[in-house]
């Protein structure tokens, strides 16, 4: 039982979480710098002002990144630094930056995946609607085109989305991430659907514009649901679960990928969402589901199932930092349950915790849980693959510490740490130890 041998080992961040800059070299706003200017909304009123100053430190931070022996480094690109209004004004010096950062990785022997989209949505398009805009799926057209023109050249890797789960359930819905509404659920439709056309738009623009052959996929959440054994009674029951819409809200799998890859919204949401239902115009959905390469699925966790279909919840639970339960099998049945319903290989776009990581006294940060539960995931992973599931990549969340949206800098997720006051980066135990699994090709996950 081995990887495969081109298995893509790499680690994730996204611009607004470690770029800092908010307003150097001609920036525009983003959604999440004015959201952090709001009294409460963050941890200690945090914000992603100045976050790990990666804008200013990249090369620096790529040395880290090779040092760890990374394959793949899963960067977002900020919409408002390249295009300060959304639309229109090219900022020249923005652009150039991910320039730049593209050719430092490749120097480095790292493939950059590049996505377009997480969460860091300009302000001045949140003025005129943002995602409620019917025109917003051709202002994230436009940009796409000039992330593409600019970059295809040397990147070969593309995510459209990052969690449209998230940055509509918890921007749009629950107002705990920017923009901070808590709006109707006509309006998160709509607003979903829009960021639906504009994914669709987007892999036509990579695919058109692309100066080599271009490799897509989204990172959507991975939902997932596990079978408390292995009876195939139990299975079903699961893989049911997984693939339903139960509650008026947009935590699912099928709401974004079903349109996604199956160029349908799946039967039950919308029987359940009817009447909030926004238009649907002919070619949408053949515009939304535009053939993809892999895909991607951020995968932390996964819920029992019992024989009812009820969630399980097991007392004394192993939980990282942030509250969420350890359960390894998650990235098992995940990428298995993707695959089986979806047919596309699987790529885990985020998986890692969150841990309570200090600089110990001999000047080092162990960071045991972090590896333990990396190296079990791993484990999962693998037994996934020897049962068949194409799984070509893995990404670790996060390649260093960052600003955890509303939980500010109270959460570690990185390899490398990040002292804020001296922006002094170390790496953690588990960068010596992820090098190691990078170099044996998973070798040593048993
Ligand atoms: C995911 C996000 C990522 C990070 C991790 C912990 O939901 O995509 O930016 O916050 O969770």
């Amino acid at each position: 039982m081995t990887f495969p041998e081109n298995f893509t080992w790499g680690a994730a961040a996204s611009s607004y979480q470690i770029e800092g800059a908010k307003l150097d070299d001609g920036k525009g706003l983003s959604i999440w710098d004015t959201f952090c200017e709001q009294p409460e909304k963050i941890w200690e009123n945090n914000n992603g002002s100045t976050a790990c100053n990666h804008y200013h430190l990249f090369r620096d931070d790529v040395k880290l990144m090779a040092e760890i022996g990374l394959k793949a480094y899963r960067l977002s690109i900020s919409w408002p630094r390249v295009l300060p209004k959304g639309t229109g004004q090219i900022n020249p010096k923005g652009l150039d930056f991910y320039d730049k950062l593209v050719d430092e990785l490749l120097k480095n022997n790292i493939e950059p995946w590049v996505t377009l989209f997480h969460w860091d949505y300009p302000y001045e398009l949140f003025a005129r609607g943002g995602w409620l805009n019917p025109d917003s799926p051709d202002w994230f057209a436009e940009y796409a085109n000039v992330i593409v023109n600019k970059l295809s050249d040397r990147v070969k890797h593309w995510m459209t989305l990052n969690e449209p789960q998230v940055f509509i359930g918890m921007g749009h819905q629950k107002g705990l991430h920017a923009p901070g509404y808590k709006s109707g659920f006509r309006d998160i439709l709509l607003a979903a659907h829009h960021s639906l056309l504009a994914h669709g738009k987007a892999v036509q623009s990579i695919r058109a514009l692309s100066k080599q052959k271009s490799i897509v996929g989204a990172a959507p959440v991975g939902v997932v649901f596990m079978p408390q054994d292995n009876t195939a009674q139990n299975i079903e029951i699961a893989r049911k679960k997984m693939f339903s819409v139960e509650n008026f809200d947009v935590w699912n799998n099928c709401w974004f990928a079903d349109p996604m890859v199956l160029g349908e919204y799946p039967k039950d949401g919308l029987k359940m969402f009817e009447e909030f239902m926004p238009e649907i115009k002919t070619g949408d959905l053949k515009l939304i589901s535009q053939p993809l390469d892999f895909y991607g699925a951020n995968i932390y966790m996964g819920s029992y199932i019992d024989e009812s279909g009820k969630i399980e919840l097991d007392q004394g639970p192993a939980y990282t930092t942030m509250g969420w339960r350890i359960t390894p099998p998650a990235l098992y049945w995940g990428p298995r349950f993707l695959y089986e319903r979806y047919k596309l290989p699987v790529v885990v776009t985020e998986n890692g915790m969150a841990n309570c990581d200090w600089i110990h006294s001999d000047g080092k940060i162990h960071d045991p849980q972090r590896i333990d539960y990396v190296n079990v995931h791993l484990h999962q992973l693998k037994k996934a693959i020897a049962d068949g599931i194409p799984v070509t990549g893995y990404f670790l969340w996060s390649v260093m510490d960052n600003f955890e949206w509303e939980h500010g800098y109270k959460q570690r997720f990185g390899l490398i740490y990040v002292d804020y006051k001296t922006q002094k980066r170390y790496l953690k135990d588990s960068a010596y130890w992820y090098k190691k699994t990078i170099i044996e090709n998973g070798k040593s996950i048993l």
